[in-house]
């Protein structure tokens, strides 16, 4: 069945198992709205080790509704990393705020806590920062922590690449640093629902926004509502058909059928994560003495799930262009992806925000060299050796 495919940078798994769990809900008689979203949120936030988890529509989602919950709005300043997926910051942008981007630790990709807290020092009062977990590898929580506790800011930790890894033996998720932690469930991503996404939080209100900005900004809490005359009856009972909107929400709901597939693939999630370790490993042992290319680099404290296994080529010492690489890569069958190009570079930002690029050197470095090559759960041994081999001839023979 694995013979001579394609081999993505990512890609999903999905088991015979999964296949029957998802089956079992399109028989049952609430394919959305039903006891597996609230199975899923629970498990989730159980192996996380969060105190609540809300299941929402995509990692995008997740990202918007977390801004809301945080009481973000068009006054706001927020600040993310320069090299991460456009959602990072749009989510602030679809809100109104004003986004600023921080550049990128030279090693490991992760937001430059230096220049985070240069950002800080600035006379601007600074909202909410939004740190991203590049690849699968934590930011420096303790580190970013302190600075939210000096600079008191609000603090979501884009966790979409990071499901499965741990910092300082916390899981993400586990926002033991943070405000709040968000996932994607997109089919490249550790675990997958087709689309999905996950926001943790230990705090009560902001978990109670969370589940009002999903849907709608509706509630049916007969002790919140507001307008008496239409909630209740002649005696005093809650109207059944009744529901107040208090807040400008979304549907940003996960359906019961995608549920039960996200759900079932947690349980193997530390399996998962084991297998890209192992991808990895065999990678840097394989690649360590070949100087046009610097490995990941994997600092103390950090569990890495390497949701991506991206390498830096010194294209100028190869003497060739990376869409050549990339090319030829294509034409045996690797694929291969820059992830990604610094969010500041695209039109939307240069037009709104013109970011002067000298401010940002470590994401341009990153941007001229990374590249991310195949790690996914079922890679076999021979994939990975066509990979490796590929990869060594275009970097010695050219
Ligand atoms: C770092 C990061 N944040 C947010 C997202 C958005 O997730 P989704 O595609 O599920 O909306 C992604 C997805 O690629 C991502 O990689």
């Amino acid at each position: 069945m694995t013979n001579n495919r394609f081999l993505p940078y990512s890609r999903q798994f999905i088991s015979k198992d999964d296949i029957k769990k998802v089956v079992t809900v399109l028989k049952s008689d609430f394919i959305t709205q039903g006891p597996e979203i609230i199975n899923f949120e629970k498990n989730f936030a159980k192996y996380v080790g969060s105190k609540y988890a809300v299941a929402c529509a995509t990692g995008t989602a997740a990202l918007h509704i977390s801004c809301l919950a945080l009481g973000i709005n068009n006054k706001s300043n927020v600040l993310t990393s320069a090299v991460t997926f456009v959602a990072s910051a749009n989510c602030a942008e679809f809100i109104g705020a004003n986004i600023d981007f921080v550049d990128i630790d030279k090693q490991t990709h992760c937001i430059s806590i230096e220049d985070l807290e240069k950002k800080l020092k600035q006379n601007k009062k600074i909202d909410l920062v939004i740190v991203v977990h590049q690849a699968g590898h934590s930011s420096d929580m303790e580190k970013i922590s302190k600075l939210k506790k000096k600079y008191k800011f609000n603090l979501i930790e884009d966790s979409c690449h990071a499901l499965g890894g741990k910092y300082n033996k916390f899981n993400v998720g586990s926002c033991n640093y943070s405000d709040i932690s968000t996932f994607s469930f997109h089919p490249v991503k550790p675990i997958t629902t087709g689309e999905g996404g996950m926001v943790t939080t230990n705090n009560k209100k902001i978990y109670e926004k969370l589940i009002l900005y999903r849907t709608h900004g509706i509630h049916k809490n007969s002790k919140k509502f507001t307008n008496l005359a239409l909630a209740f009856d002649k005696n005093n009972e809650p109207n059944r058909w009744y529901y107040e909107m208090t807040d400008l929400g979304y549907n940003y709901r996960l359906t019961d059928i995608q549920a039960a597939l996200g759900d079932n693939q947690l349980k193997r999630i530390d399996k998962i994560t084991k297998k890209r370790n192992q991808v990895a490993n065999f990678y840097k042992k394989e690649f360590k003495n070949i100087s046009s290319l610097t490995l990941p680099v994997v600092s103390k404290k950090i569990y890495h799930s390497y949701h991506l296994f991206t390498i830096l080529l010194d294209f100028k010492k190869l003497n060739i262009s990376k869409n050549f690489f990339m090319k030829k890569l294509a034409e045996n069958g690797i694929g291969s992806q820059v992830l990604y190009i610094p969010v500041f570079l695209q039109p939307y930002y240069k037009k709104k925000y013109n970011f002067n690029l000298k401010n940002f050197p470590n994401a341009m470095h990153y941007y001229e060299r990374a590249l991310s090559i195949p790690i996914f759960y079922d890679i076999t041994k021979k994939e990975l050796k066509k990979v490796i081999n590929t990869i060594k001839k275009l970097t010695t023979n050219i």
